[in-house]
């Protein structure tokens, strides 16, 4: 009996492991969410508008988080993007919180992504992102 249960959980684990694997290739952030011309006019954004706190490579300073690799991975990993678009949409710049356009922080958000190595696609980001909290944020592929 005991048997029995040890060999029905090793099965249940490797199914889910093997369900998670396809979710991760499945999932919404590796097939392409936004494109690269909203990542380009992002980059233009970013330089003008965040830069100047988490530095030209987005890696940050003493004072402000990096927003890209580990540092990035770290804080959002499993929390919905639409976190990530909302916080920044609502806080950033620090200096004068929510003072650009939608498409500004989508484009912004498009950036991001690019520089942490999703991959654009053929549709863009668009403004419903920030409702739909069932896209959590995974490692790029
Ligand atoms: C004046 C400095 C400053 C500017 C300009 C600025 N930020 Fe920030 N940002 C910060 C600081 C400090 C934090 C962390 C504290 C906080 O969340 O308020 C932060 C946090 C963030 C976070 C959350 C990071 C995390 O992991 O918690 C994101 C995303 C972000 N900023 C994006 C941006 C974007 C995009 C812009 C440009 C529109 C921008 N920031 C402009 C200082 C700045």
């Amino acid at each position: 009996m005991r048997n029995n249960l040890f060999l029905l959980s090793i099965g249940i684990m490797s199914l889910t492991l093997s369900l998670k694997l396809v979710a991760q290739t499945d999932h919404p952030m590796h097939l392409g969410i936004f494109t690269t011309e909203q990542a380009n006019r992002g980059e233009a954004a970013y330089r003008s508008n965040c830069a100047s706190c988490h530095a030209n490579d987005l890696r940050g300073n003493s004072n402000s988080p990096g927003l890209v690799g580990m540092s990035f991975l770290f804080l959002w990993e499993q929390r919905p993007l639409a976190e990530l678009f909302n916080t920044m949409r609502v806080e950033m710049p620090t200096d004068r919180p929510g003072s650009l356009s939608t498409a500004t922080y989508l484009d912004l958000l498009a950036f991001i992504l690019q520089q942490n190595g999703y991959p654009a696609g053929d549709n863009g980001l668009s403004a419903t992102i920030g409702d739909v909290p069932s896209i959590l944020i995974v490692a790029p592929p």
